[in-house]
């Protein structure tokens, strides 16, 4: 995995990119192509054959890089293989509306290990380490037992626990019980990816996320919380909208080493979207500064 660990953040910096020509342009179709090309061409100027496990154009008609394509220099000779999972822009809308928390990603891991999903979405329990290492929580538990558990993990009270939950209807249920239980939410428009990894980040005082999103996501988000040595389980939401008994944890969606990289797009709690100055290039890009606007995370 080492051998590939700079060149991933480049892939997601192309893409992010290439994104932002498209901010506030109101056009997700074309914003979303942009980025898809860019990090295609970037993959495929890479020594390394990669087979997109989790890709675009599930939820989104998107402009490819789907399930089963491959990428990377060496895709058609007998070399290592790798699993790939990205999403060249999650927050499509946020990025074409000018709003906060879009980013380019990218997860690569050993061959085989990454679990393939072709459904909507996943029902979803984020937790940063500290948690993680001091109970053990369960997606299917009442959410009243799981706030008990945080608080005293935490050694926070129940007043002071943050939740971050995606504004949709779908949630009213589950905001209201959470409400009752007085714990406070912070309600997201878009991009969960970036509300779970705030979990393990101390400084962005979130706790938890829960409740239902995108389930190519859920995938990307296991690699970034696996680095960041959080807790992470899902159930899959089928079709008629009810939610499968299975629990997958961490291990179940990446079972080996991965790495994960990030990009900001528009700016967020996380990372600094692309910007452009009158200035020229950033400092960062003339090598006096380190970059704002990249996350990478790994475990080897
Ligand atoms: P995109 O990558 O398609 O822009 O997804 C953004 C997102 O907000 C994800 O972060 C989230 O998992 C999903 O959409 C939620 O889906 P929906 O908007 O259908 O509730």
């Amino acid at each position: 995995m080492k051998e590939i660990h700079l060149d991933v953040v480049r892939v997601t910096e192309a893409a992010a990119i290439a994104a932002s020509a498209w901010i506030g342009s109101g056009d997700k179709k074309a914003a979303d192509k942009a980025a898809t090309d860019a990090m295609r061409d970037r993959l495929n100027s890479m020594d390394f054959s990669g087979n997109v496990v989790i890709g675009e154009g599930i939820k989104d008609a998107s402009a490819g890089l789907f399930h089963g394509e491959h990428v990377g220099k060496s895709r058609n000779q007998a070399s290592k293989v790798y699993d790939l999972a990205m999403d060249p822009i999650e927050g499509t809308r946020p990025t074409v509306n000018s709003g906060p928390e879009a980013l380019s990603v990218l997860a690569v891991a050993d061959k085989g290990t990454l679990l393939s999903t072709q459904e909507f979405y996943m029902n979803k329990l984020a937790y940063g380490p500290q948690i993680a290492s001091k109970c053990q929580l369960s997606i299917t538990d009442p959410m009243s037992q799981t706030i008990d558990l945080v608080s005293k993990a935490t050694g926070k009270e129940k007043t002071k626990i943050v939740v971050c939950v995606l504004d949709r209807p779908r949630h009213e249920k589950l905001i209201g019980n959470l409400r009752k239980m007085g714990v406070r939410i912070k309600l997201i428009q878009d991009c969960d990816v970036s509300g779970a990894i705030a979990t393990c980040l101390s400084a962005s005082g979130i706790d938890l996320l829960c409740g239902i999103g995108g389930a190519p996501e859920g995938i990307i988000t296991a690699c970034a919380i696996k680095c960041l040595r959080g807790g992470f389980q899902t159930q899959i939401v089928l079709k008629n909208g009810s939610i499968a008994p299975k629990v997958y944890f961490l291990e179940d969606m990446v079972q080996g080493d991965c790495v994960f990289a990030a990009t900001g797009i528009t700016h967020g709690s996380l990372l600094r979207g692309v910007r452009y100055t009158s200035e020229g290039p950033p400092l960062w890009m003339r090598g006096r500064r380190p970059r704002p606007c990249e996350a990478y995370f790994t475990v080897c």
